[in-house]
């Protein structure tokens, strides 16, 4: 079997998560395709609104196609689709999975708009994740100022009334850079609660770079300035995906740091460089090393395809 269900099914019964990593072009997809070959991990590639007009849907959807042919156990994905339409778009254009985020809309907007996303989509098989709760943290095109915990109870009325095949909760991760200014903790008694209403059901977790000193450090040696730069502690990952239903952790901040402190690091050093091909490879070899870190080490998703 190789499908995207078969690989959620698996992953929830075995206790491994599916590194979701948003891609923004050639170099940051051929780095995380070759940290899952090298591991022999099925993932999943995903590709952000902001992300597929930066690239444009031929390019986005055609570079995933090959990546697709050299390794079959990745699988596209749109990540925070905002309407029924860019939803339906992605389906049509061939996605394994959309992601509706009706997360900004009242709770009864939101069961419409995942409902109506729900009947198109499985008629193609293509599979949805819907949003409960609000993730907090500011990117290009997904934005909340405020964080709002999933609600257990609505959470399980979310699922019944949508038919949605995975569900995204807000348990204290954020978007970016800058996750905590305090103690950095996740709500595993939310997380708890919704499993106990919704058992076996498979979750997904936003906002889960880890933004590893390393690459902060890195990145402000060479003329950065993320001073408080804070991710979520590896252990607080490690433990939803062995104890709890977490299936899908979406990672693309620690994507970006890896190549930009590459990036800032070849051309601090080396002020004369100006073929791209000299920092880009540097910045595609860094995605490839923490990914399939992930992958061993938070994901546990090695060996499983
Ligand atoms: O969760 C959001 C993703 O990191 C996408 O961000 O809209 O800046 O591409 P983006
Ligand atoms: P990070 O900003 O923590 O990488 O989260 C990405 C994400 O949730 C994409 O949907
Ligand atoms: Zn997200």
């Amino acid at each position: 079997m190789n499908n995207l269900k078969y690989y959620i099914d698996k992953a929830l019964k075995e206790h491994f998560a599916l590194g979701a990593m948003n891609f923004n072009n050639m170099e940051s997809l051929q780095g995380i395709m070759q940290a899952c070959i090298n591991t022999k991990a099925p993932a999943i590639i995903s590709i952000s609104e902001g992300a597929l007009s930066y690239m444009g849907e031929d390019f986005a959807v055609g570079l995933a196609k090959i990546c697709k042919e050299k390794f079959p156990y990745l699988f596209l994905h749109l990540d925070h689709g905002k309407s029924f339409e860019v939803c339906k778009r992605a389906v049509d254009l061939g996605f394994d999975s959309v992601m509706i985020d009706g997360s900004g809309l009242s709770f009864k907007e939101n069961i419409a708009l995942t409902k109506k996303v729900c009947e198109y989509a499985h008629k193609f098989d293509v599979l949805v994740e819907g949003e409960l709760g609000q993730i907090k943290g500011i990117e290009d095109n997904v934005s909340s100022a405020s964080q709002h915990y999933t609600d257990p109870i609505k959470a399980k009325e979310f699922v019944e009334k949508t038919d949605v095949d995975t569900l995204a909760v807000a348990i204290g991760t954020s978007h970016g850079a800058y996750k905590y200014s305090g103690k950095q903790t996740l709500r595993f008694d939310i997380l708890e609660e919704i499993e106990k209403l919704l058992p076996n059901f498979p979750l997904v977790l936003h906002g889960a770079s880890t933004v590893d000193e390393e690459l902060v450090d890195t990145i402000n040696d060479f003329g950065g300035e993320l001073e408080k730069a804070v991710g979520i502690p590896k252990e607080l990952l490690q433990k939803a995906v062995k104890e709890h239903n977490i299936i899908k952790i979406n990672t693309d901040t620690d994507i970006r740091l890896a190549m930009t402190s590459k990036v800032r690091q070849v051309l601090m050093q080396e002020p004369k460089e100006f073929d791209p091909r000299k920092y880009l490879k540097p910045g595609r070899e860094k995605i490839t090393e923490i990914i399939t870190d992930k992958i061993n080490n938070i994901f546990f998703a090695n060996n499983q395809i």
